[in-house]
């Protein structure tokens, strides 16, 4: 079975960084609840920027990490929703601005939280089609999710943050992947209706997606064991979409796995959908935490509602 491999990775964040304390101007709550019920303490926000400035900056470092030139990409795919247009796609003004070759295909994978895990399947299967016409692919996961959050609701307007990350990936013999995806179409469990609808911004039960997501984490790294042969306890991360510390530490004290094999970011940045996986890959690429062997699982859940389980080998 071919794999792939991540050879590269970068990150981009809203300069503009906002405290738990500035959402008590605008609704009743307080810090110690959302640090308490979520364990974030602050996020950033974009102000001038674009979520195409996040993507390209992010895509711009994963190539310099990769050495790897803009000429030489095959395929480029970006997970987001919150895309600046409806069309062109992200993918495609990506390719546009960074010079990306012309005959490549680019698209965006709209899968919430869980679409970096989605992207990562995609760009498996292309690359190992053979159809592209360069080894290298360009997966990004952006968001600017400020831009459809109400500030006047506070069961949703505490959680989010705007970032994005990308990875260099390419097709390899000698490093396994592997990876399964799930929806349970279920709109009024979380949606974002689109401009021209009364209220376009994010809505959320969240009740329904902490149990959702429990689920969704327990039963893709039981699945991945089984699939894989490869143990939860002999991975070194797991590397979770950030949303809320206590679905993690629930999933990881339920399972008995060790607490420190659990990266978190959500404290800093909230959560960023899209951008929330490979923004944790990327943090722990930087400190030396994925060295050639490491071992580990990816796992996505969110709108759809969605879910994506992934083994991927450093
Ligand atoms: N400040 C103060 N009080 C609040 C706030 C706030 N910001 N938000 C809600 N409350 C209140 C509620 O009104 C409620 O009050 P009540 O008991 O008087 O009705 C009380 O706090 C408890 O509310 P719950 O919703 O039960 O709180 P819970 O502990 O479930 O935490 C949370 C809410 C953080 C949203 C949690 O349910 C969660 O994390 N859900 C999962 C979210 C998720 O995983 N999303 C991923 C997908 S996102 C995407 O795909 C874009």
């Amino acid at each position: 079975m071919q794999g792939i491999q991540i050879i590269g990775m970068g990150k981009a964040l809203p300069a503009r960084r906002v405290d738990n304390e500035a959402f008590t101007q605008m609704v009743e709550t307080s810090d110690e609840w959302i640090k308490s019920r979520t364990g974030i303490q602050s996020r950033c926000f974009c102000e001038e920027e674009k979520q195409m400035d996040l993507c390209v900056e992010a895509a711009g470092k994963a190539l310099a990490d990769a050495g790897v030139s803009p000429a030489e990409i095959g395929l480029c795919v970006v997970a987001t929703i919150t895309p600046d247009y409806h069309t062109p796609s992200s993918a495609c003004m990506v390719q546009e601005r960074l010079g990306l070759p012309e005959d490549i295909p680019a698209f965006d994978i709209n899968a919430a939280c869980s679409g970096f895990v989605y992207g990562l399947e995609v760009v498996s299967c292309m690359l190992g089609s053979d159809a592209l016409p360069r080894p290298y692919a360009l997966l990004i996961g952006a968001e600017k999710l400020s831009r459809i959050m109400n500030f006047q609701d506070r069961s949703t307007c505490v959680l989010f943050g705007d970032g994005a990350a990308a990875a260099v990936i390419r097709p390899s013999d000698t490093h396994r992947f592997f990876c399964r995806l799930g929806s349970q179409g279920d709109a009024p469990a979380l949606n974002a209706p689109g401009v021209g609808y009364p209220e376009p911004y994010i809505h959320m039960d969240g009740r329904k997606v902490f149990q959702f997501a429990v689920r969704a984490m327990e039963n893709g790294i039981r699945l991945l064991e089984k699939e894989t042969g490869v143990l939860a306890n002999e991975i070194d991360q797991f590397i979770c979409h950030q949303a809320n510390e206590r679905i993690i530490r629930h999933v990881q004290k339920k399972l008995k796995l060790p607490k420190e094999r659990f990266y978190m970011n959500l404290d800093r940045y909230g959560n960023t959908s899209g951008a929330s996986v490979p923004l944790a890959m990327a943090e722990l690429m930087e400190t030396g935490s994925l060295n050639p062997g490491t071992k580990v699982y990816c796992l996505g859940f969110g709108g759809g509602l969605t879910w994506g389980a992934a083994y991927l080998e450093f």
